[in-house]
This record gives C-alpha cells, sequence and structure tokens, in this order.
C-alpha cells in the first residue's frame, strides 16, 4: 500500500499516527473532476466523474470518504464490481493506467453540524474543505498533492438557492421548467480538493473592480445576507489594496475574471481561500463604526489579505502534505502582517503582531502540545491549524528577511513562485528557493522547522577599558518527543546607547549560531545601555536582567520604538515577577513601583509620541505572558499582583488619567491614525481608573457608554463598567443587548464582555450565560464568544475550586458530538496543568481525564486530551 492516507488499523481511543518521513507520492492522479449537484438542504446528490490516471503500476485506487456511501458507481461507463470498502475508504481495482470513474453520493448538509465539507448555514448551502472536509462530500483522494480541473454543474430550486456560487469562472447557467436553475462554473488552475467550494443559497453582492498590472478586469463581489451589504465597505476596500500591494510588493497578480467573497455566520474558523471563492466567518467581513470595534477594522482588513495572498501562497503553490502546512500559512501570515504594516502604523503593527505570539504561541511552545512549525506527526490534522504553525512560521520566515534584506528576500520569493508554480510543494523548496534566490545559507536555520520550544537567550555584557563584550548562550528547551536539542541560527538586531548622550553609534546585527558566543565592542569610554532584539527581530526570549534606571531610560529614549514598548514590559514584567513570587521587600516594591510610574508618566507627557503608540506603551504586560515566566504559577497571584500595579499607577496618575481622557474624549470619530490613537488611550485611561477610583471610572465610563457613536467607545466603556459592580453595569449591559439585538457579531460581544470581565462574580455570569436564550452551542462564534473568554480569563478559569475547569470540561464533552474541531481547541488551557501550582494541576489533570473516560470522543479531542495527559 503506497498510499499515505491508507492508515493503519487503530482503535478509536488510540487513532493512528500519520507521520512525515513516511510520505509517499500518490497512487493515481486525477487530472479532471466533474461535479454535479442536486441541491436540497437535507438531501443533496453528488454525481462525480473522475478521470484517474495511472502512477503506481499494481496498486489500486483508493479513495477517501467519511460519513458517506457509494450510491453508485461505474468505470469507464459502465457497471463495476471490483470496488469494497477498507474502513472509510472506497479501493476500486482498476485494469488499465487510464480510467473515467463515476461515482454517485448523498448527503444530508442540514445534519453537519461539523460544518466541515457541505452544510446549511441560517438556510445558506456551503462548503468547508480544509484540511479533509472533501471527503464528506464524494469519494476522492484527499490530499493536497493531487491537482484536478475542477467542472461543477448545480442544480436548485430557484427561490430557495437563488445565487450558485463555485471556484474559477462562471460559464452557463439557465432555468429548468420545473421551477429549478442550474449553473456551470469552471476553474482553469488544477487544484487541490481541499480548495473546492460551492455555496447556494440567498445572498446579495457588493460589486467592484479591479484591473490588473497585466490589464485584466476582475469583477469583485462580496456576497451577504440581505441587510448586510451595507456594512462591506471596508472589507471591499481591503480587497482591493490587497490586490493592488500583492503587485507591488511581491510582483504577484490575480488570475481569473472573477474574485468571490460569500459571508456565512456558522464557521470553524475564520476565512478559508477557496479559489475564487473565498468563504469568510461573518466577523471579519461585516464593518461599520456603530457595530465594528478599531480592532475588528484590522481584523477585517487582515483576513481579507490573507485570504487574497493565499491565492499565491497557498493556490498556486500548495502543499505537498498537511505536514507542510506552515510553507503556505507560515508566509502568508508574514505576508497579511507585512500588508497591514504597511497600511498602518509599521512599530504599532510589530508590537500587536508579538502580543499575540506571546500570548498564544509562548505557551503553546512550553506546553504538551509543543511542535514544530513543520510537525512531524499528528492525528487529527485540524489540532495542527496552531500558533505555531502560523505566528511562529511568519517569524522564522520574517527572520529570513532579516537575514537578507528585503531585496534578497524578494529574489527568493520570485524565485520560489518560479520554480513551484502548480505545483504541491515543502518547506524545504520554499527554504531552497529562498537560499539560491537570496544568496543565503540556510543549513543551520533549517533548525527552525525542525525543533519545537521557545529559544531562550541568556545576556551577559561586561565593560573593560573602552571595549564592550556581550557574551549570549542560547538554550533551547526540551519538548515532547525532542530532549535534546541543537543551537539555532538567532538573528538579534542590536544597539548600545551612551546613557549620557542617549544616542547610539549604529546598529549591529548579531548572528547567534553557537550555544556560547561573545561579541566585542569597542570605543565605548562608559558602560553602554544595551537595545537587543530590536524590531524583535528573533521569536525567542530573552533573559537580561537590566537595571529598572536603564529600562526607564530605554522605554524614554530608545529609538527603535519595539525596543521602546519591550523596555516597559521588561520593566514591569521583571516587577511583578518578584512580587508574585514575594521576593520585594516593601521597599523594592516603593522603588520598583516609583520606576514604572516615572516611565509611564513620561510616556504620557511624550510630544513626539503619537496617540496610536502611546497607547501600545501604556498596555501592561498580559497574564498569559506573566505566567510564561513563573513555573509554577498561582494564576490568582498574577491577577492580584497585576490588578495592584493598575490600582497604584491609577491612583499615582490619576490627575493625568484624567486629562488623558478629557482630551482624548474631545476627538472625533475617524478611521485616521489620530483618532484611533485617542479612542485607545480613551478605554486605557479608565482601564486604570477603575481599581484606583471605582465611582469615578463609573461615573466616566457610563458617560463614554452614553455619548459613544462608536463601537470602539461604547464596547471599551461596557468593558470596564463590566469588570465593577453597580446599577450602571446592568443598565449598560441591558441597553447593549436591547440595542444590537438583530445583530450576532455584537451579541457575541456581550457574551464575551461578561465572560472576560474582570468582576469577581465572571464565574457565576458566564454559567448563567451558558443558559441565556442566545446561548448555542451549534454555532462557533457564539461558543468561542462566551468560553474562549472565560477560558482566557484567568482568575475565573482557575477558580480555586476547580469549578472554571469544570465548566471547561463540560463544555468539551457536550460540544464533542456536536463540533469535534471546535470541541478540542478548548483543550489546550486545562492542558497546561503542570505549570500551575500543584492543588489546581491536580483538579486541571482530573477534568482532562474525565474526558478521557469517555469512549466516544472525536479524534480531534482524542488526540488533544491523550497528548496533554502524557505529553
Ligand atoms: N486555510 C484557512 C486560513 O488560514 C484556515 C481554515 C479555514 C481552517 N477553515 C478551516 C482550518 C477549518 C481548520 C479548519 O486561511
Ligand atoms: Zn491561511
Amino acid at each position: 500500500m503506497n498510499d499515505m492516507s491508507s492508515a493503519p488499523v487503530a482503535s478509536p481511543d488510540h487513532p493512528p499516527v500519520i507521520r512525515r518521513l513516511d510520505y509517499q507520492p500518490p497512487a493515481w492522479l486525477v487530472p479532471t473532476i466533474d461535479l454535479d449537484f442536486a441541491l436540497s438542504l437535507d438531501s443533496t446528490r453528488v454525481r462525480s466523474t473522475l478521470t484517474v490516471t495511472r502512477q503506481a503500476a499494481g496498486a489500486p485506487l483508493r479513495l477517501n470518504g467519511d460519513g458517506i456511501a457509494v450510491a453508485g458507481l461505474t468505470v469507464d461507463g459502465h457497471a463495476h464490481n471490483a470496488w469494497a470498502m477498507d474502513g472509510n475508504d472506497l479501493v476500486i481495482t482498476l485494469p488499465g493506467d487510464r480510467h473515467t470513474v463515476a461515482i454517485e453520493t448523498v448527503i444530508n448538509p442540514v445534519a453537519n453540524t461539523q460544518l466541515s465539507g457541505l452544510y446549511a448555514s441560517g438556510g445558506l448551502l456551503c462548503t468547508q474543505c480544509e484540511a479533509e472536509g472533501f471527503r464528506r462530500i464524494t469519494f476522492f483522494p484527499d490530499r493536497p498533492d493531487v491537482l484536478s480541473r475542477y467542472g461543477v454543474r448545480m442544480t436548485g430550486d430557484a427561490a430557495q438557492f437563488p445565487v450558485l456560487l463555485s471556484n474559477g469562472d462562471p460559464v452557463a447557467q439557465g432555468k429548468n421548467p420545473d421551477g429549478t436553475h442550474w449553473a456551470q462554473w469552471n476553474d482553469p488552475w488544477p487544484k487541490p480538493s481541499y480548495l473546492f467550494a460551492l455555496v447556494a443559497g440567498t445572498l446579495v453582492a457588493s460589486r467592484d473592480r479591479f484591473v490588473t498590472q497585466g490589464g485584466r478586469t476582475v469583477d469583485l463581489a462580496i456576497w451577504v445576507r440581505p441587510g448586510d451589504e451595507t456594512r462591506t465597505g471596508h472589507a471591499m476596500r481591503s480587497l482591493i489594496a490587497s490586490m493592488a500591494w500583492d503587485e507591488a510588493v511581491y510582483g504577484r497578480e490575480y488570475d481569473l475574471d472573477v474574485f468571490n467573497i460569500v459571508a456565512v455566520s456558522d464557521f470553524n474558523a475564520g476565512a478559508m481561500e477557496n479559489k475564487g471563492l473565498n468563504i469568510f466567518n461573518t466577523r471579519y467581513i461585516l464593518a461599520d463604526p456603530e457595530t465594528a470595534n478599531d480592532g475588528d477594522y484590522d481584523a477585517v482588513e487582515g483576513v481579507v489579505a490573507h485570504e487574497y495572498f493565499h491565492n499565491w501562497s497557498g493556490n498556486r503553490v500548495t502543499c505537498r502534505d498537511w505536514f507542510q502546512l506552515s510553507l503556505k500559512e507560515g508566509f502568508t501570515v508574514l505576508r497579511d502582517q507585512q500588508f497591514s504594516a504597511d497600511h498602518g502604523s509599521p512599530p504599532v503593527k510589530r508590537i500587536e503582531d508579538v502580543r499575540i505570539l506571546r500570548a498564544a504561541q509562548f505557551p503553546e511552545d512550553s506546553g504538551p502540545l509543543a511542535h514544530p512549525i513543520r510537525p512531524d506527526s499528528y492525528q487529527e490534522i485540524s489540532n495542527f491549524y496552531t500558533a505555531t504553525v502560523y505566528n511562529k512560521g511568519a517569524e522564522v520566515i520574517r527572520m529570513m528577511t532579516v537575514l537578507a534584506g528585503p531585496e534578497r528576500f524578494r529574489q527568493g520569493t520570485d524565485l520560489y513562485f518560479d520554480r513551484h508554480d502548480g505545483q504541491a510543494a515543502t518547506c524545504e523548496d520554499f527554504v531552497k528557493s529562498i537560499e539560491d534566490g537570496a544568496g543565503l545559507d540556510l543549513t543551520q536555520f533549517r533548525r527552525w522547522y525542525e525543533q519545537a520550544g521557545t529559544p531562550r537567550v541568556d545576556v551577559a555584557l561586561s565593560h573593560a577599558g573602552d571595549t564592550v563584550t556581550l557574551t549570549l548562550k542560547q538554550t533551547v528547551p526540551p519538548t515532547p518527543g525532542q530532549t535534546d536539542k541543537q543551537p539555532m541560527v538567532i538573528p538579534l538586531r542590536t544597539a548600545l546607547f551612551d546613557p549620557a548622550t542617549g544616542r547610539h553609534a549604529g546598529e549591529h546585527l548579531l548572528v547567534l549560531t553557537q550555544a556560547q558566543q561573545s561579541f566585542a565592542f569597542t570605543g565605548h569610554a562608559s558602560r553602554p545601555v544595551l537595545s537587543i532584539n530590536r524590531g524583535f527581530s528573533a521569536p525567542v526570549a530573552i533573559n537580561n536582567p537590566t537595571p529598572d534606571a536603564d529600562l526607564v531610560f530605554l522605554a524614554a529614549h530608545d529609538d527603535d520604538p519595539f525596543a521602546r514598548y519591550e523596555a516597559m514590559q521588561q520593566l514591569v514584567v521583571q516587577h511583578l515577577v518578584a512580587a508574585i513570587t514575594d521576593q520585594l521587600s516593601d521597599a523594592a516594591r516603593d522603588l520598583g513601583r516609583a520606576s514604572i510610574g516615572e516611565a509611564m508618566a513620561a510616556i504620557l507627557a511624550d510630544p513626539a509620541l503619537d496617540d496610536l503608540m502611546r497607547g501600545e506603551l501604556v498596555i501592561l504586560p498580559g497574564e498569559a505572558y506573566l505566567a510564561e515566566q513563573l513555573s509554577p504559577v498561582d494564576p490568582t497571584r498574577v491577577r492580584a499582583e497585576r490588578e495592584a500595579l493598575k490600582a497604584w499607577l491609577g491612583t499615582t496618575l490619576a490627575s493625568q488619567w484624567h486629562a488623558l481622557h478629557d482630551r482624548t474624549s474631545a476627538v472625533a470619530y475617524g478611521l485616521d491614525a489620530a483618532a484611533r490613537g485617542a479612542r485607545k488611550l480613551k478605554t486605557q485611561a479608565l482601564v486604570y481608573l477603575a481599581p484606583a477610583d471605582p465611582a469615578e471610572a463609573i461615573r466616566r465610563a457610563a458617560a463614554q457608554y452614553r455619548t459613544a457613536d462608536n463601537m470602539t467607545d461604547r464596547q471599551g466603556a461596557l468593558m470596564v463598567l463590566c469588570g465593577l459592580d453597580g446599577p450602571e453595569r446592568d443598565a449598560a449591559l441591558a441597553d447593549f443587548h436591547d440595542r444590537f439585538a438583530d445583530n450576532p457579531l455584537v451579541i457575541d460581544k456581550w457574551f464575551s464582555l461578561q465572560a472576560g470581565s474582570l468582576n469577581p462574580g465572571a464565574i457565576d455570569h458566564t454559567k448563567a450565560l451558558a443558559h441565556h436564550a442566545d446561548f448555542t452551542l451549534t454555532n462557533p462564534n457564539r461558543v468561542r464568544a462566551l468560553y474562549m473568554a472565560f477560558a482566557a480569563n484567568t482568575a475565573a478559569f482557575h477558580d480555586p475550586d476547580g469549578e472554571g475547569y469544570r465548566l471547561i470540561a463540560d463544555l468539551i464533552l457536550a460540544l464533542d458530538p456536536i463540533n469535534g474541531n471546535v470541541a478540542a481547541r478548548f483543550v489546550p488551557p486545562l492542558g497546561r496543568w503542570r505549570k500551575i501550582e500543584p492543588a489546581r494541576a491536580a483538579l486541571m489533570r482530573a477534568e482532562l481525564e474525565r474526558i478521557a473516560a469517555v469512549p466516544t470522543l472525536s479524534r480531534d479531542v482524542r488526540e488533544q486530551v491523550g497528548k496533554s495527559l502524557n505529553g
């Protein structure tokens, strides 16, 4: 058997392990597939006609299926009996090297609660085929290295399904006398099955046009439910900007005459890059000032760009197998980050990206689910759509841009697209192309694809005469299955500041390649202040205990905005870690707070800072990032010390926060950077006042809520009110629900705000909300809104009695039979037990064991729970 999709036999509680090194090329190719759909919500008939060509002598044709049965089968137009089911696979014995195989299946979209394959979303029919959903529609070699030309015909009731969409170009349509109508779509570009898409239903289009650099006119349409078309403008502008940017920056032009986007309310992920027919979660399309906050606007822009960029990084060059997922995702995340940076403030974008990496990826890298950006094995591939594959994957390619510089990096990507256009490629193909095109030696650098874990770099600086010696030591921590680690290539942008002048004599790129290495710099009469990993040039944890005074200096003077932010973060992290671990005398606490207060006051007063950047600098390090610095951690202490510092800053700088709130409240709504910066600071001021002077915070927040003409201000005010108690809180929550009762995306916010709140009652509120009439387990956005916010709410989730753990475990068990893919996403918070203090760790483990004892778990949850207990 030389087909990697034929898995070894395994029992349900031990799903088979798929290994990267077992890859075998497909035994048969499928140059063309014609699909004919007779659409119906509960019984859609699919006729699939494949031309198949033999690649390996003797092998039968093995087609994957999942929950479907053969309703008819012919080979070359004749009945054919030489087939059998092997588990879920359909295995057909074929005499020759080229045949036409026709298969009929019947599927029930409304019964498809997994939202993978063909499913119904509020009366619409739509598909989600990545990673392995196509096999839930028809039998097929459902692996990304089988590329086919698709022809799709669909017939359906004209009133129920007025709009009929698929990939590629619309080539014909017509009406039937029985009230049905049909459409034919052909996609000229061969593609893997995971990029197939179909949508049918009542939708309205917002339309625009884009003319490519080569002169092709592309008809753009964003399809939404009637009534939502007034909220598609930002997505359309983002799409057009993305198309222009990819031409200008990467030389990539669009390659079809139409580009369609459809927004659906029920979606497992953010969006999907199906060729010519992207399908989106509504939350990444719909935006207007009243219902979307500034973060939502950025997310729409970023995700629209991301899916569009996949047309080259993912579709024209796709993945050979799913172990190569970061080939498309890491690279595409980097591309969307670069695009958003170019369209806004590059330093602010960089800070936000690093904050996400630290909050989501660092904990993954230090926990039981740690894996390299190119994993070596999996049980369920859906579990590998992770911050590691996506965000660390982007960081790894970003390091190549640091090493090569932008021009040479571009030569590398040009070579990559040239060499591999139309192919299913590997991460190795990408690295080799960058190596050859950019003229780099990436031999040792390849370890970033092989080794999991966040490298730690210990820094020591010594000064003698006029020479500074920097000694850097790197350690890559052990991770499950990887005990011995080799040194990585770590590019560190570095500067040495003269504290007397506040200047440095130029930045150095230090490339650390050894376990330990020293770098010497002359011409330093006095001991300089070190600024290292500027711009976050490497995704590592720097360990460089630094006197507060130096950090206060860098926070005020570093000419790299990221480094300023970093100095401020380190100043606070050092202080809070000492406080949480009881290493602060009262005197040291006072001194530490004084330094932080001094730095914060300087940031608030600095006229050279724009408000967007100021808004980043005043945000304290998050609880998850703080917890990463501690093992084991008592999460209640993290919350308490962080809140205590906030309260102290709120009190000490009260007049500054008042003045800031007054100043920013006078700025009119706009989408420009100045107005956005003002909105960010407006709510930040309330965040500091809330623990310091709750009455004043409530007064200001209630007024901000009442007068808000946009969602950023309204949601910010409601968040602050939610964390406090009083009639203003209850009134604002009730008003918010009433005002937006018919807008599910805003009602999601209403759930999240309460579950994620600093309010001591958050756990009870969450339990009550689970029984609210608006709550449902069948809509992933609603489930995430309530329970992801709760799981990220440190104090509530880590309730000392284990009630929070029980709540999440109960959710996993209730959701798993409905949607295993989404249910599995809730396992990692419980899986962090090894890093938590022993009493809670035992409670977390007990919940994992309670889940593991259920015999009918999905493969998704089974894998995550098994690894969380034993990994
Ligand atoms: N390829 C998608 C993206 O990153 C991700 C995605 C869409 C996905 N739908 C999914 C991942 C379903 C897992 C399951 O752009
Ligand atoms: Zn993607």
